[in-house]
């Protein structure tokens, strides 16, 4: 008996919205070369559930090293997907800071734009992949949370509203080892009526 990965189809990537490519701060040639690092991941997990829907399973004892395998870097690609797709859709803003119900959620949960935007730049510094700030649903509250790799530390039921990729491929071309600054711009391009549309979306309340 094969896996049941044949019962899925194969995704495209999104497209990128053209003010992703007139950014100040993070330039055309950095956003293109992160783009194909995103249309990878949904290369690659296409092509993983491709391969496990040929995993035989009736000779199991062989094919758990490959399932693993295969399974372990679909966690690592759908993570590479679903971060992008955050992460590009909402930038290619005018930054500044949000209003609505994620700006009251903030004030609540951070004290104010100010805190969780250091708090947030923090994280992205300690991380080695990514910052979230996230909706936990259990404790009705947002929170940043730290990334090593696509597939590492995500927090069971919550949603990420904001995804800061720190991955050095997010800035080498544009910062070299400049971290910091590239943070800066990440919040300078956020498009905070995206994030707002999703807290919408989800149902989040304040
Ligand atoms: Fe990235």
């Amino acid at each position: 008996m094969a896996t049941l990965a044949f019962n899925h189809e194969a995704i495209a990537p999104r497209r990128l919205k053209p003010s992703l490519y007139e950014m100040d701060g993070i330039s055309r040639t950095s956003v293109e070369a992160h783009y194909k690092l995103y249309e990878g991941y949904v290369n690659k997990r296409n092509e993983i559930l491709e391969k496990l829907g040929g995993v035989d399973l009736s000779s199991a004892n062989q094919v758990y090293s490959e399932l693993r395998a295969l399974k372990i870097d679909l966690t690592f690609a759908i993570g590479g997907i679903k971060n992008h797709e955050i992460y590009f859709e909402h930038l290619g803003g005018s930054g500044g800071d949000p209003g609505g119900t994620t700006r009251k959620l903030i004030d609540r949960d951070f004290g104010s734009v100010a805190a969780w935007r250091e708090d947030l730049k923090a994280t992205g510094m300690a991380g080695r992949g990514w910052a979230w700030t996230a909706y936990a649903w259990e404790e009705k509250r947002l929170f940043n949370y730290l990334c090593d790799e696509q597939n590492t530390f995500p927090i069971w039921n919550a949603t990420p509203l904001v995804a800061l990729d720190v991955y050095e491929h997010a800035y080498f071309l544009d910062y070299q080892t400049d971290r910091a600054s590239y943070i800066d711009a990440f919040f300078a391009n956020l498009d905070w009526e995206v994030v707002e549309g999703w807290v919408t979306q989800y149902q989040i309340r304040s």
